[in-house]
């Protein structure tokens, strides 16, 4: 028997209907802060995966579904969303347009990981970007966001706030780090040694315990922001409290990809497991240049759906539509017609077999129907329907063709 891949999972209710839920819910909340739908490919050429999430990041180095295609082309599926944004967002020339544009997006991405409880292969984001607003109160709108969809899902959750500083004080800091880290080289771990080499902040989020305890020591970025983005993360923070949105700084959060600057945010929940990260995000300043587009300041955030769905609080179910039933085989084009018909405005629930009143009506309870609408002998002999109303326990027989 064929199986699904590993790290691959098929969606069946009740998590394939969180899941409706969840894209419902963060749809209308996207649509009210201003953000339009956007769809990408999932396929891209792998160059721009490179380029943008960085070489030395785990997801590019070590997690890409990549391969040559038929036209020899190297490509990979979509770890993430935000490349394939900015490469759109260059490619239709939005950003010689200037302005504010603002997207949000859903669907799988794909990271050849070890899976685990929280860690999928393939695995569903939402996603939220804005590009044209260099103001940090960009980054708070997008926070109260992502606070107004998770409180509507009731969702508990911890945030935590970095600043990964900018092209002004990002080297100077690289290399008091690098320095810190020559002087303990026998110590740290061979992962933090090779970052060393690439990307010498990523050994911040080390999950090796004795290296954590060596970082405790480490230069901290905090504490050597330039001017200006010392001021934004001011900012940041003195408008969160504003909202009354708790946060924690982390100074060690660093995030697994490599086109951040300044603001970066991670939404944790603690009922989860150790896969705890149900949302990430921050500033992206530089990367729409990166990719040979025009400066665009940018900030995004992305949240792992599939770690939310066990999380969600459902709304209680309610009766909803119609179910139509006949008593007898002569019935079966009546309730047809009345079906095609009622489904112009609801949702309608047929029963093919004919049965006794009695059976329809637990027919109709089992689908949580509100109506049950049923044809016998009598009400076909008189153009007619028998509804009742399950909710309010009334019932009617009406002409069918005001049915
Ligand atoms: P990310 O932190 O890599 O950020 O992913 C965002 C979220 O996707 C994570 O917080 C987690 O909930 C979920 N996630 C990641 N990997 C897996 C996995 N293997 N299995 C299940 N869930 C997973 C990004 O992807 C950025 N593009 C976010 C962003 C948008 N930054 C700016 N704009």
């Amino acid at each position: 028997m064929i199986q699904s891949l590993r790290g691959m999972n098929d969606m069946f209710a009740p998590d394939a209907e969180r899941f409706e839920y969840f894209i419902e819910t963060a749809t209308t909340i996207a649509k009210r802060y201003g953000f339009t739908y956007f769809e990408a490919p999932l396929l891209e050429e792998t160059a721009l995966f490179k380029r943008s999430v960085g070489e030395s990041s785990d997801i590019v180095g070590k997690e890409m579904y990549q391969f040559i295609d038929k036209g020899e082309n190297d490509v990979c599926l979509r770890p993430e969303g935000t490349a394939g944004v900015v490469r759109a967002f260059i490619q239709k020339k939005l950003d010689k347009q200037g302005g504010i544009h603002r997207f949000f997006y859903h669907g799988p991405m794909f990271r050849y990981e070890r899976p685990q409880k929280g860690r999928l292969r393939e695995f569903h984001q939402f996603g939220i970007e804005s590009f044209g607003v260099a103001s940090v109160v960009e980054d708070v709108s997008l926070i109260m966001m992502l606070v107004d969809i998770l409180d509507a899902l009731g969702i508990g959750y911890k945030l935590e706030i970095n600043s990964l500083g900018d092209q002004n004080c990002m080297p100077e800091y690289r290399t008091k780090l690098v320095s810190f880290l020559d002087c303990h080289d026998d110590k740290i771990c061979a992962d933090c040694q090779r970052r060393k080499a690439t990307n010498p902040i990523r050994v911040l989020d080390c999950k090796n315990g004795d290296c954590q305890l060596i970082y405790a020591e480490a230069p901290k970025l905090m504490q050597n922001l330039c001017e200006g983005c010392e001021s934004d993360f001011t900012l940041l923070k003195e408008l969160l409290d504003e909202s009354q949105i708790a946060y924690e700084v982390n100074t060690h959060l660093v995030r697994g990809l490599d086109y951040y600057s300044k603001t970066a945010f991670e939404f944790v929940s603690d009922e989860i497991g150790s896969q705890s990260a149900i949302a990430g995000g921050g500033r992206y300043d530089r990367l729409v240049e990166f990719l040979d587009g025009k400066e665009t300041p940018a900030v995004g955030f992305a949240i792992g759906i599939e770690r939310l769905l066990e999380l969600i609080k459902m709304p209680e179910p309610k009766r909803n539509g119609y179910y139509i039933g006949t008593m007898d085989e002569e019935g079966l084009p009546l309730i047809m017609k009345a079906a095609q018909a009622k489904r112009k405005s609801d949702k309608v629930i047929v029963e093919y077999k004919s049965k006794n009143f009695k059976n329809h009506l637990k027919g109709a309870d089992k689908v949580n129907a509100r109506y049950c609408a049923i044809i016998g002998e009598n009400e076909r002999n008189d153009g007619t329907i028998w509804v009742k109303d399950l909710e309010v326990k009334t019932e009617e027989t009406i002409p069918l063709n005001s049915f």
